[in-house]
């Protein structure tokens, strides 16, 4: 089915797909951005919208991908023009691939920059500079860590570093080995974050705000946050799981390994919420406080528990740890393409891209400091990197491969490729033809105003159309009746 399949390198089994593919999904993404995002868009409402969208989005994309890596067994743009070949359709459909691997190369631009404040603040940790701060300080503390450009963009650089010569050195080595034991550390310092939570006040207060559903505090505007998050979260539409999917031996079951991802990823986001909130509630700090949101918050845990300084300084080494297993596969698409189509080493590939990236993220980085004034309608660079992505492009990307795989490629080859029971793969089809596509397109034309009139709280009324339409598609497609009954 592929040119190169016999050297393309693969993991060591089902775990070393699993293991890097959630090391990729768990990151900055659940820990930082998770809680600040809710916290800014009204929290449970917003949380509820993120678990359909993961659920309803998020999971049959992820499916969809790791097919489309493992049967093209190449970077994003090289898997999915060998798909489309092989369906005998139109290798403009490549130019997802293209979109993708750009997505990744722009998150990691200023993922680098959170990544480097995770470094900072476990180098405070380790000091002594945060102790004995108090509520008040600590928005100080955060804004002078942002303020000089040359520390802040040390440590970017270092994470910059960190990254490339990690992946420099190859898919497996390091990756499977580290989020083998980063995960379950992770897991544990949260449980231990939310026990303490749960006797220091607040904790009664960040479940409801969490878990407690209100209609009315849901906008357009959030909800297209908590769709971009969902993607963003699962490591979607950014060439990381496609190109991770392109070493999954032939034998690992798709659906499962997703399964495990999925679950794990978005158990440690709810986990992230209920260890920050009640800090936030018992210090009467605003939960819409934005990017900073837990690096002013937990310090102030890590003060009042026992063993603060040696929890928090274990904290802070997981939440970079984990920031770099991500880290590491939103460039593997752009190292894995260079290396298979330019003629240069894994190394020199992992160079060049990182020297791009470091001017890029430099950018981003100035965003907080000698950079305050340049905006463009309101936002900053580093800010037009994170919405143009997860906004944008990975929505967009997502809604091109679930029409790619519902509807352009031959389903035998997707259904062969998938390998799943029948009804599983019933259902996946009916996602990624109606469910994903429509739930994408609605929320998008929601958002951007492209109708005059504002949805908004009425989305309930939205989902129960979109589910009518839906299952009307379903009965009135001879296509889809035909190709789940007979295999095409
Ligand atoms: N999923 C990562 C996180 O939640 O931190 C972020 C991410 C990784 C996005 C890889 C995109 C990507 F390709």
């Amino acid at each position: 089915m592929t040119t190169n399949e016999p050297s393309r390198t693969q993991w060591l089994g089902r775990w070393g797909f699993v293991l890097a593919a959630t090391g990729s999904a768990v990151g900055l993404g659940n820990i930082w951005k998770f809680p600040y995002m809710t916290g800014e868009y009204g929290g449970g409402a917003f949380v509820l919208v993120y678990l359909a969208c993961i659920l309803c989005v998020g999971v049959p994309i992820m499916m969809t991908e790791i097919a489309l890596g493992r049967r093209g067994r190449g970077s994003p743009i090289d898997a999915i023009r060998r798909v489309v070949t092989e369906s005998g359709r139109s290798s403009g459909w490549s130019l997802l691939g293209w979109m993708a691997m750009l997505c990744g190369f722009m998150i990691l631009s200023f993922y680098v920059v959170v990544a480097g404040w995770s470094f900072a603040y476990l180098w405070k940790m380790v000091s002594g500079g945060l102790a004995g701060s108090s509520v008040d300080d600590m928005a100080a503390i955060f804004g002078a860590n942002n303020a000089n450009p040359f520390t802040l963009g040390a440590w970017s650089t270092l994470v910059t570093v960190a990254t490339m010569v990690i992946v420099g050195k190859g898919v497996q080595q390091g990756i499977e080995r580290s989020v083998g034991w980063m995960m379950p550390g992770m897991v544990v310092m949260l449980l231990v974050m939310i026990i303490y939570g749960m006797f220091s006040g607040g904790f009664g207060q960040a479940v409801n705000f969490l878990f407690a559903f209100n209609a009315s505090s849901l906008s357009s505007e959030g909800m297209l946050a908590a769709m971009g998050h969902a993607f963003f979260t699962l490591s979607l539409a950014s060439g990381a799981i496609l190109t991770y999917g392109s070493y999954l031996p032939r034998r690992a079951s798709i659906g499962r390994t997703t399964l495990t991802v999925a679950i794990a990823d978005t158990l440690v986001a709810l986990m992230a919420g209920l260890a920050i909130f009640p800090v936030i509630f018992a210090n009467g700090m605003e939960p819409n406080s934005g990017p900073g949101l837990i690096f002013m918050s937990l310090p102030l845990a890590f003060q009042a528990m026992p063993l603060g300084t040696l929890f928090g300084i274990l904290f802070f080494i997981m939440l970079s740890m984990a920031a770099l297993t991500s880290s590491i596969s939103m460039v593997e698409a752009t190292v894995s393409w260079l290396a298979d189509n330019k003629g240069v080493s894994r190394k020199a590939a992992a160079w060049g891209t990182g020297i791009v990236l470091w001017v890029i993220s430099t950018l981003a980085m100035l965003s907080f400091n000698v950079g305050a004034d340049w905006t463009l309608a309101g936002k900053h660079f580093f800010d037009w990197l994170d919405y143009l992505t997860s906004r944008l492009m990975m929505p967009l990307g997502g809604l091109g491969m679930a029409l790619l795989a519902g509807f352009v490629l031959k389903s035998q080859a997707v259904k062969d490729e998938l390998n799943l029971p029948a009804g599983i793969y019933a259902l996946w089809l009916f996602m990624v033809r109606y469910v994903s596509p429509l739930a994408i397109l609605v929320i998008f034309v929601d958002a951007l105003g492209l109708v005059a009139v504002d949805f908004g709280a009425h989305w309930l009324w939205l989902v129960l159309i979109l589910l009518v339409l839906t299952l009307a598609g379903e009965l009135v497609s001879p296509r889809l009746r035909r190709s789940l009954q007979t295999s095409d």
